[in-house]
């Protein structure tokens, strides 16, 4: 006893942990349909909204067939189908369907038992109109007569409770729990009376009571003999579902003490039910159980037949027939799904429910246990839920741009031998979301133009891509604000949104500006948008496009500036220099010096690059006093530009030699700051030349050795060179900080400024060059004006 407390105190703990909470309403058979059965909300203690917003509904468990409904507005239970207990329970004394009631969010189960209470809508039935009774004239009183009993569909109270024979002269009822029998209670006379018609009534407990009739024909006959007696009371068979037709079930037998037709015995069913006559079929003769129609252990799993033995004077007995149904895994899993959300945002974390799938199978035992699983691979997994439910759940971060659409394959797989598997397929796609910003395909974009391009000419084209889905991976481009010179960027550049192209919105003047950069956006049109940014140099090059610059000597009309050269001077000494810059870079720049015109052709020559006028020979008493010559400056550019100075030269050893300096002197006013002038210049010009000798007195001594940076160099003051430019050699040749710069960028020494690197090589390092700032300037030439006027 205490045993069995403890285990149904176990099974209702397990009860408990498996669905959350049940409820059991009651109920008569052969509702109308939409009659109220009761109010699941209210017994849930749930408010009345709850139950559509938890998508609440009904399960059946096992059968399709749907008995009731909720009412999801107000949480009723409502009878949705015919429920006749009869059809449902047949005999069984309690009739309850079980029912599931599940409501999602969270996901919850309730066991629903409706236990249908019969009504008495059945009456009692014999299973023929007349009996047929043969008893032999010498029957002694008190000799029993065993009858069939009626049958009522109905249970319990409802069912038959009494039998009632109407009143005769001969027979009496005796009724006791399996039999009724017919007692004789006065003997017959055949000769007074061959035939008896008795009338036996069956009545049911119920209220209104129903009854049934069957009419007794009793033959009395001239002798007396045994009825059949069958070897068993209960036979017992088991028997596989699904056996094949004509297979036997179990053979009853009966055996009869009497000889010739008396003994001789029939086999029939009682009362069975139509289900039973579809299935079984008993052999007259043998007593042979066989199976003619499908047996099926979900439908029924047991059956209790009654036959019937009689003898040819029909005489008989009953005994009982008891078939259970084995279970044979005949029923694969059947696997619904009960909810789904489709399409999965690709950002819901990792352990989301997307799905509750439920399965079934029909057999019992461990036929009827299933395992479930998805295919490996994918981010999803199955949990097991409450009973036969199961939660599909995200194991992991889903990625639309990576996958973005899977198809889940569940496949349930019963226990049974074989086992049975079915498996479904659920089609889940993932959703954008604005998870990935533009990305450029560049680290960095270049643009090169060259100086003087025309407004609104194409300069390159950027691009990024964003992987997600449409407006939440269309890009459009932008330039962020910025300032290039103090000037807003826009004024430079400007950028197609929907292309990414790049165009210049001035023309640029290299000489002022060699690059610059900008940053250019790309955005989504997401909602919030993502953006990245890009920078985006733009290099202008040097188009030739500004003429060489002579800064010494002076442009014309300024010749005061007038070389002095001794007379003794032999071949190859310097006499003078031209210097002359140019505001572009490289080839460009990269001047060359001829005369074009002199007094006496042969006498002076320039250094084709250093521009430094030497004598071609000795000076001899017969040349000219005054020397001209027009020196062209052209720079190396395509097509190239030139300038042209004129140079003047006095062959003299003294000032005073010269009277005709007059004729080269300016107004009157002047005439004193100027001979001021040429007396500087000239005792410049002797210290140069004395300078020039020591050097060249070195250089002499040390002949073999290599040429030094100051070689056949002439001082140039630095005053005379203007802003930004750099004297970097000391031999003549001025080239723009710029061009230095440039040429350094270039990385590899290309072919192109090959020279130029060299040069630079040999003779100068960087550090050696020599700036001026227009200030310096200022002051030098103040400095040099103040000594003048002393
Ligand atoms: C999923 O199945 C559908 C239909 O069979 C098919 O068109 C689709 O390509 C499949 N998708 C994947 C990701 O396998
Ligand atoms: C873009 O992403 C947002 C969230 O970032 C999402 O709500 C929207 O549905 C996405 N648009 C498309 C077209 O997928
Ligand atoms: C791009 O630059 C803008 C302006 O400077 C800034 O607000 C934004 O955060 C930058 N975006 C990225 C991805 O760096």
């Amino acid at each position: 006893m205490g045993l069995k407390m403890i285990a149904s105190c176990f099974y209702f703990l397990l009860f408990v942990n498996a669905a959350y909470g049940d409820m059991s309403y009651s109920f008569p058979e052969e509702m109308k349909r939409g009659s109220v059965i009761g109010n699941m909300a209210k017994d849930l203690g749930l408010g009345t909204g709850a139950f559509s917003n938890r998508r609440a509904r009904i399960d059946t468990d096992g059968t399709d067939k749907r008995y009731c409904d909720i009412n999801l507005n107000n949480g009723e239970l409502i009878v949705a189908d015919r429920i006749d207990r009869e059809g449902l329970c047949g005999e069984k004394a309690s009739c309850i369907l079980k029912q599931e009631l599940v409501l999602e969010n969270p996901l919850e189960l309730h066991r629903i038992s409706l236990h249908i209470q019969d009504i008495n809508d059945n009456s009692p039935q014999f299973k023929e109109d007349l009996i047929n009774l043969e008893i032999h004239e010498l029957a002694v009183r008190g000799a029993r007569f065993v009858l069939e009993e009626a049958h009522d569909a109905d249970v319990g109270q409802n069912s038959v409770q009494q039998y009632s024979l109407k009143k005769n002269d001969h027979f009496n009822l005796a009724v006791d729990e399996n039999t009724i029998e017919l007692v004789l209670e006065k003997e017959l006379d055949r000769e007074k009376q061959q035939e008896i018609n008795l009338i036996l009534t069956a009545l049911d407990g119920g209220s209104p009571q129903r009854s049934g009739t069957v009419v007794i024909h009793v033959t009395v006959l001239d002798a007396n003999d045994n009825a059949p007696v069958f070897s068993q009371a209960v036979y017992k068979a088991s028997l596989p579902e699904n056996s094949p037709v004509d297979t036997v079930v179990v053979t009853v037998s009966a055996t009869d003490a009497d000889e010739g037709v008396n003994g001789e015995v029939t086999y029939e069913f009682g009362h069975v039910t139509d289900d039973v006559k579809k299935i079984f079929i008993i052999d007259r003769k043998i007593g042979e159980i066989r199976v003619i129609g499908t047996v099926d252990y979900e439908t029924t799993s047991s059956f209790e037949i009654r036959v019937k033995a009689k003898d040819g004077l029909g005489l008989s007995s009953y005994a009982k027939v008891v078939i259970s149904i084995k279970d044979v895994n005949d029923n694969a899993p059947v696997v619904s799904l009960k909810s789904i959300t489709n399409p999965i945002p690709e950002n819901v974390s990792p352990g989301t429910e997307v799905g509750i799938i439920n399965v079934q199978d029909r057999d019992s035992e461990t036929n009827g246990q299933v395992r479930c699983f998805i295919q490996q691979g994918v981010p999803f997994k199955l949990v097991p839920s409450i009973k036969n439910y199961y939660s599909l759940v995200t194991t992991g971060q889903l990625d639309r741009e990576v996958v973005s659409d899977y198809n889940i394959t569940i496949t349930a797989t019963d226990e049974g031998s074989p086992p049975l598997s079915s498996s479904k397929t659920v089609q889940l796609s993932v959703a954008d979301i604005n998870d990935n910003p533009p990305v450029f395909e560049e680290q960095s974009y270049s643009a090169y133009v060259s100086e003087n391009n025309k407004p609104g000419s194409t300069l390159c084209s950027v691009s990024a891509r964003d992987p997600d889905w449409r407006q939440n991976g269309t890009v459009i481009y932008s330039l962020l604000p910025g300032e290039v010179n103090g000037a807003p960027v826009s004024s430079y550049l400007s950028v197609n949104g929907d292309t990414g192209v790049i165009h210049a919105v001035r023309s640029f003047d290299y000489e002022q500006l060699r690059s610059f950069k900008v940053q250019v956006m790309a955005r989504d049109n997401g909602s919030p948008p993502l953006s990245s940014n890009v920078s985006v140099s733009v290099f202008i090059s040097d188009v030739n496009d500004n003429s060489p610059q002579i800064l010494y000597p002076a442009p014309e009309g300024n010749s005061f500036m007038t070389e002095l050269v001794p007379k003794a001077a032999h071949e190859g000494s310097l006499v003078s220099k031209v210097i002359a810059v140019d505001a572009d870079s490289g080839q460009n720049a990269w001047l060359s010096y001829h005369i074009v015109k002199s007094t006496d052709p042969g006498l002076f020559t320039i250094g084709l690059h250093s521009g430094e006028i030497r004598t071609q020979r000795d000076i001899s008493e017969s040349d000219s006093m005054k020397q001209n010559l027009i020196v062209s400056v052209k720079d190396n550019g395509q097509p190239s530009l030139s300038a042209t100075c004129s140079m003047y030269l006095l062959i003299s050893d003294n000032l005073a030699e010269v009277p005709e300096l007059k004729d080269i002197s300016y107004d009157e006013k002047n005439s004193k700051l100027t001979s001021y002038l040429i007396i500087a210049l000239v005792s410049v010009s002797t210290f140069f030349l004395t300078f020039i000798i020591i050097i060249l007195g070195v250089r002499f001594c040390r002949r073999r050795k290599p040429r030094l940076l100051f070689d056949g160099a002439v001082a140039i003051p630095s005053a005379y060179l203007p802003p930004n430019y750099a004297d970097v050699d000391g031999t003549g040749t001025l080239r723009s900080t710029y061009n230095y710069d440039a040429y350094l960028t270039t990385g590899s020494r290309t072919s192109d400024f090959k020279f130029v690197t060299s040069y630079n090589d040999n003779t100068l390092p960087a550090d050696q060059t020599l700036r001026k700032s227009p200030s310096d300037f200022a002051e030098v030439f103040g400095e040099l004006e103040e000594s003048l006027e002393v």
